[in-house]
């Protein structure tokens, strides 16, 4: 066992209160492509043309075509990884209180996470942009694109596009969530989009300890992770619970 994994399993165990914050990285095992880096989709698509408000109010079916339609089949098949799963075990054991996902895919709740702050937003929900009605995405009749509500107006993902407001409440909510915490684990998201990759920024200044999982090195890394261990979240997760059942049982 290395020794930042050693330490990682003793500060879980002194902690009270314990946050994750994730992102895209750790449904990349259940086969939902990343934004950035080797095989994302922002290498395919160019955001500002396909996932930017301005875009969507200009061109709506060409949003639905080009992303919305391909996100809907990636994330229809799509279950929860032994990463998910760790974390709701984490839950279930009292170790973990609260996961901030920046993930709009439903999975730590399907996992079993009871308190999950969908700070981007959720896919599992589209909104009408004119009278914001809201109907499950699986009911969502697709053969007229792009699709419309009963009043007329167009309908859209209940998650925000580039240049959108975060929803308030969970805004608030991770902010204070981030403050009150002892440990924050940090798993599967580059910390590049704001205001998400503040969270960690706020836990570190009162006092946290850092623990962040990813296969590779990011802004964070070398910043202000007390903890970073390097790896895939579906292969450290699960260490992590069986460490952490083996603590709890000693
Ligand atoms: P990114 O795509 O920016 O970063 C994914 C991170 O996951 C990278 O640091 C990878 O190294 C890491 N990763 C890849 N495979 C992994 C694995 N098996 N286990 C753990 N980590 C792995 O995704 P986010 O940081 O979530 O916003 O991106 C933040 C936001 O940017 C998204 O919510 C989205 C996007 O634009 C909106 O759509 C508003």
């Amino acid at each position: 066992m290395s020794d930042l994994f050693a330490d990682a399993v003793e500060t879980l165990a002194k902690a009270k209160k314990t946050v994750a914050l994730t992102g895209a990285g750790i449904s990349v095992e259940s086969g939902i492509p990343p934004f950035r880096g080797k095989g994302g989709l922002w290498e395919k698509l160019d955001p500002m043309k396909y996932a930017h408000i301005d875009a969507f109010l200009e061109d709506p079916e060409t949003v639905w075509n080009v992303l919305i339609k391909e996100m809907k089949m990636v994330l229809d098949k799509a279950r929860p990884n032994t990463a998910h799963i760790g974390l709701a075990d984490l839950e279930r054991m009292g170790i973990l209180q609260t996961v901030i996902t920046q993930n709009v895919d439903g999975l730590h709740q399907r996992a079993g996470n009871s308190d999950v702050i969908e700070f981007h937003g959720s896919f599992a929900w589209q909104r009408c942009q004119t009278c914001d009605w809201t109907i499950e995405t699986s009911r969502v009749d697709l053969s007229e694109i792009p699709p419309r509500c009963r009043c007329g107006g167009i309908l859209r993902p209940d998650c925000i596009f580039f240049g959108e407001m975060i929803p308030h409440d969970a805004l608030l909510r991770s902010q204070q969530i981030s403050a009150a915490c002892d440990v924050m684990l940090v798993v599967g998201t580059s910390a590049t989009v704001q205001p998400a990759a503040s969270m960690p920024f706020i836990a570190r200044d009162n006092g946290a300890v850092v623990i962040e999982i990813n296969p590779e090195p990011t802004s964070l890394t070398r910043r202000i992770s007390n903890l970073p261990l390097l790896g895939a979240a579906g292969t450290i997760l699960p260490r992590l619970v069986k460490a952490m059942r083996r603590h709890q049982n000693a």
